[in-house]
């Protein structure tokens, strides 16, 4: 007659064959063994989340917004700019040269038509040169030594009516081989 078991207590246990017990010996060896690799494992998914996350944030953070340079500015007034004069005041921060003679005064926009370097402005030499190929211009403007195909450009240049202020917008552009130097927004009288 088969033993009887009360609630309290356990079932005794039968004893494993040998080549049960053997292979959950083996098991439990092969665990303890593959724990460093599991937890090594484990932190580099943990680092790539983390690092993904941390990822998302700085995108949010930081969107990914294209500061553009200012293109309209105002630039004092007239009688700030002596006559004659190629005014560099504004020529690194804004990229432009002021130029006023007698009648006019027009703003040129100080990039080589050849392949865009900046060029300067030779006061005894009294033209713009390139330094990266050598082109020339003269203070007009105009192309007349190198491998600039054609003049500087010119950027919108109007008084302010509300309070009397130069104004310069790079955004609205003359090309003189274009017959744009006309323009009446492309010089103030002076
Ligand atoms: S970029 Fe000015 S001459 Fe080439």
């Amino acid at each position: 007659m088969a033993e009887e078991i009360t609630p309290f207590q356990v079932a005794p246990k039968t004893p494993l064959a040998g080549s049960a017990a053997a292979d959950i010996r083996d098991q439990g060896e092969i665990t303890r063994r593959s724990f460093p690799l599991v937890l090594t494992t484990a932190w580099v998914a943990l680092a790539a989340a983390l690092g993904g996350l941390a990822s998302i944030l700085g995108r949010f953070m930081f969107p990914n917004v294209l500061f553009e340079p200012v293109q309209k500015f105002k630039a004092g007034f007239l009688n700030d700019y002596t006559v004659g004069a190629v005014d560099e005041r504004w020529k690194e921060k804004y990229g432009i040269w002021l130029v006023r003679n007698e009648k006019v005064m027009y703003a040129l926009i100080a990039v080589c038509t050849h392949l865009g370097c900046t060029p300067n402005w030779l006061e005894s030499q009294n033209k713009f040169k390139c330094p990266c190929h050598g082109s020339g211009y003269y203070r007009t403007g105009v192309n007349f030594e190198g491998p600039a195909p054609r003049p500087l450009e010119r950027a919108k240049i109007f008084l302010d009516p509300a309070d009397g202020q130069i104004v310069v917008d790079k955004s609205v552009q003359f090309h003189q081989e274009r017959g744009e130097w006309t323009n009446p927004d492309s010089f103030i009288k002076t």
